[in-house]
């Protein structure tokens, strides 16, 4: 049987208010390119990926065709004001197969990542990339409250990757509840995700600081 089509659903609809300015942050320049360009390219050179689409703002398009300029992601899919509305118009773009939802945010993707992804979503609904919690990790606002066992904590990473059929579903059965990612989504609705080693270099870009980091891994 042929291998099912893969495709790179990449979502940068997102204003990125956390950082400040004028320009949201998956347009920013990163190692001399915008975050979003370093994001999409690192999906394309992927053989098991077949396409790359990207999800954008209703007002980025400029933004969006300046930075991936040269760069084959078919037409630009616009977005929604929450994050589930700009996956489920990029799932409706994209048809059938299996879907990788990468946050435009996460600008170095390494290939073995999506090796492990696609090769555990063969035996489960959906497949994440992990990390180990490192920092002691307690609940509390201006005083500690009390201490959470980090043992059994993950940080969960994009791209995750699952059947576009499961994930619609998953989004029809758990409602338009707010969710920061798809694994959440495939949880409420019952259906089983794997955890494959993530990695360092998949953390997310948001803070000043997290630029300064990224520029001198560069
Ligand atoms: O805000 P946060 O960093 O959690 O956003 C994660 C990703 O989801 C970003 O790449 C952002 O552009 C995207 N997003 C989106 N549409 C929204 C909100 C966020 O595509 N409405």
């Amino acid at each position: 049987m042929a291998e099912e089509r893969t495709t790179a659903l990449i979502v940068a609809a997102g204003t990125g208010e956390r950082l400040g300015g004028d320009v949201p942050k998956q347009y920013r320049a990163v190692g001399g390119k915008p975050v979003l360009r370093w994001a999409v390219e690192a999906m394309a050179r992927h053989p098991l990926v077949d396409q790359v689409r990207v999800v954008i703002g209703s007002e980025q398009h400029e933004l969006a065709r300046t930075a991936l300029e040269g760069l084959d992601v078919g037409d630009l899919i616009e977005g929604g004001a929450e994050r589930a509305d700009s996956v489920l118009r990029g799932l409706a773009a994209v048809g059938d197969g299996r879907v990788l939802v990468h946050d435009a945010a996460r600008p170095f993707c390494p290939p073995d990542v999506i090796d492990r992804l696609l090769g555990a979503l063969g035996g489960h609904d959906g497949a994440v990339p992990v990390l180990p919690v490192s920092d002691t990790i307690a609940k509390g606002d201006r005083i500690l409250d009390a201490p959470v066992d980090r043992a059994r904590l993950l940080r969960v990473q994009t791209p995750q990757a699952f059947h576009v059929e499961d994930l619609l579903y998953a989004y029809e059965e758990a409602g338009r509840r707010p969710a920061t990612d798809e694994s959440t989504v495939m949880l409420a609705a019952g259906l089983q995700v794997a955890a494959v080693a993530g990695d360092p270099m998949l953390e997310k870009l948001t803070t000043a600081a997290d630029w300064e980091r990224a520029e001198a891994i560069l």
